[in-house]
């Protein structure tokens, strides 16, 4: 391959700049199809743990595996050659630094993700700085975090108190300290996550979180209507998804049962 048709990939440090000059987007991938679609258009993919409950259909992400973040990651690089690529590392694979690094370095050795992801709390920053000084490119996700629906009883909205609200600020100024290159902050009070975001030098991606942070991003189920079960408040559907995927498969049934499919052109 020569030089000039290599395409570069959008890189940690271009994120980083975007902060206070332009929203960063990002979509959820699970598979070369969606990410090729996607790339190019959004700034970053992430391969979501979210997938256990959109593509697998679990009640929540808990049990999703390295393995299987591993497999859709690889999926996900193999359609995105310019969207950086992030790699979400499921419950449990990051518990202890140590831990934390194995796992991150299986995903920077069998995928070609640029960045991982983990779901952490002021617990988490001795892991952030270890990942961190081994080479590992990380987004920390604070606020709601879905790994701990168990233990928390539900999906909690944060920001709710000043009490909560100072944690959070001084949680996202130690993630920068400690050297990740972003934030994710989900289920934040708007006015919160304004703060949080005016607080930190490092961008701060949201999703509930209001408009006052410096990117968005979504579920790709949710955002193009193929998630049906429910549709969170913060969602903007922007399209009918599973309604027209439906709509079609009638159609394809409703050709192959009259003999309309295929045609003499449709066949050799
Ligand atoms: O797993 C996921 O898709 C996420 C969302 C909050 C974007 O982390």
């Amino acid at each position: 391959m020569s030089m000039q048709s290599v395409v570069k990939s959008i890189t940690t440090t271009q994120i980083l700049n975007k902060k206070g000059v332009e929203k960063i987007t990002m979509l959820t991938a699970y598979d070369a199809l969606m990410a090729k679609i996607f790339d190019g258009e959004v700034d970053m993919i992430l391969v979501g743990d979210s997938l256990q409950m959109s593509f697998f259909g679990e009640q929540d992400t808990l049990s999703c595996t390295l393995d299987s973040m591993i497999y859709h990651t690889k999926a996900v690089c193999n359609g995105a050659k310019q969207s950086l690529v992030v790699c979400d590392m499921p419950f449990g694979s990051t518990s202890t630094p140590k831990l934390a690094l194995e796992s991150a370095i299986r995903v920077y050795k069998e995928t070609k993700a640029q960045a991982i992801k983990l779901e952490v709390g002021f617990e988490g920053l001795e892991t952030i700085e270890m990942l961190v000084q081994n080479g590992i490119a990380v987004m920390a996700h604070i606020g709601l975090k879905p790994q701990f629906v168990r233990s928390e009883g539900g999906y909690k909205v944060q920001g709710k108190t000043q009490d909560n609200v100072e944690s959070l600020i001084s949680l996202a100024q130690k993630i920068e300290q400690n050297g990740a290159f972003s934030i994710l902050l989900e289920g934040v009070k708007a006015e919160a996550a304004k703060q949080i975001a005016q607080s930190a030098k490092i961008p701060i991606i949201g999703i509930g979180s209001g408009a006052g942070v410096d990117g968005q991003v979504l579920v790709w189920s949710d955002a193009f209507g193929f998630f049906e079960e429910f549709k969170p408040k913060f969602v903007r559907q922007y399209l009918k998804g599973a309604e027209l995927l439906r709509e079609g498969v009638r159609e394809y049934v409703k050709d192959v049962k009259s003999g309309d499919f295929p045609s003499e052109q449709e066949s050799y």
